[in-house]
């Protein structure tokens, strides 16, 4: 009988042609209804899941009755309850390394972005306000040669690094659960405890992944630490940072400015950080390019389908139980 795969977000349209080739295919929709309502009917009798930005836990999964695998579009897998996972035996993949120079770039974007106040003085120009020679207010802060603190050096941590030093010159300082000797060599990195990167950073880059222990790592008590010209850069998970903290620091002048792609709560449709000039906000787009995403949807096709061939999908991410 064929085999039944439940596809929870959008997907490259490439990619869902194939998976049409090969199973059933049935597409959640939320035009369609209720979600919940929807992958607990589809998922009695599914083998697979893929998508992406989706919490998927015991709640939603309880109907599943033979699923042996999700294959989640994405590097990061918070959204995902891996302990109830691991007790059902179901496999759970993901996207790494693909996106990571794209990520990387992304985070670039954000701190001279936030650094030069590109979009606010974008906004400023076209709204005619360009009578005089620009002043204080309209002034940015250096790059080149300035120290770059990155918390978290897994494999996108590292690519900004990369850029930091290589492109711009950077003095690098990280924070990591480990000190990385032979990635950082060549780029000089040098480990430092959190609070003396905040203190000494001119640039602040949150690159780590999001468990128990990075929850909420930058609070207020953090922005306190950095320094009032520092640019703080978010690309890894809202929830590492208090949100709250973040607005009272860019509204009070703690730091001079921010950028992020990631919210406690996503899609992020009001906010406080809407109303401040000296943020740029992006909606969650790291990997958001075309290639790069269509390498992902490759990635999490081939898991999908090694998972459903009886063979050990590459990239797992929980227990490779005999499945
Ligand atoms: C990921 O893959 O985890 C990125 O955040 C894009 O969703």
């Amino acid at each position: 009988m064929q085999k039944k795969v439940v596809v929870f977000s959008q997907i490259d349209t490439e990619i869902l042609e194939k998976l049409q080739a090969r199973y059933q295919v049935v597409i959640i929709n939320p035009k369609m209804g209720d979600v919940n309502e929807q992958m607990q009917r589809e998922l009695v009798d599914a083998d697979g899941m893929i998508g992406a930005g989706r919490v998927l836990n015991e709640k939603n999964l309880a109907t599943a009755q033979k699923l042996k695998i999700i294959s989640s579009v994405s590097v990061g897998y918070d959204n995902y309850d891996l302990s109830y996972l691991n007790q059902k035996k179901i496999w759970l993949s993901h996207t790494p390394h693909v996106l990571t120079e794209t990520t990387a770039d992304l985070a670039f974007t954000l701190l001279m972005s936030a650094a030069r106040q590109v979009p606010n003085l974008d906004q400023w120009t076209k709204q005619g306000q360009w009578k005089r020679t620009v002043g204080t207010a309209q002034f940015g802060q250096d790059i080149f040669g300035k120290t770059l603190g990155i918390i978290g050096l897994g494999h996108i941590g590292a690519a900004v690094a990369r850029r930091g030093f290589y492109g711009f010159n950077m003095n690098i300082l990280y924070h990591n659960r480990r000190e990385k000797i032979e990635l950082v060599q060549p780029l000089n990195a040098q480990y430092r405890s959190l609070k003396d990167l905040l203190q000494q950073s001119d640039f602040v880059v949150v690159a780590v992944d999001l468990n128990a222990d990075s929850k909420a790592l930058i609070d207020a008590n953090a922005f306190d630490l950095m320094q009032k010209h520092a640019v703080f850069v978010n690309i890894s998970r809202g929830s590492v940072v208090d949100e709250q903290a973040l607005t009272e620091a860019l509204q009070q002048g703690k730091i001079f400015s921010a950028g992020l792609d990631v919210y406690q709560k996503e899609p992020l449709q009001v906010s406080p950080l809407f109303s401040l000039e000296n943020v740029v906000t992006l909606p969650h787009v790291g990997s958001a390019t075309a290639e790069t995403r269509k390498k992902m949807a490759n990635l999490a096709y081939q898991n999908l389908v090694d998972a459903l061939e009886a063979r050990t999908p590459r990239y797992l991410v929980n227990e490779n139980f005999s499945n």
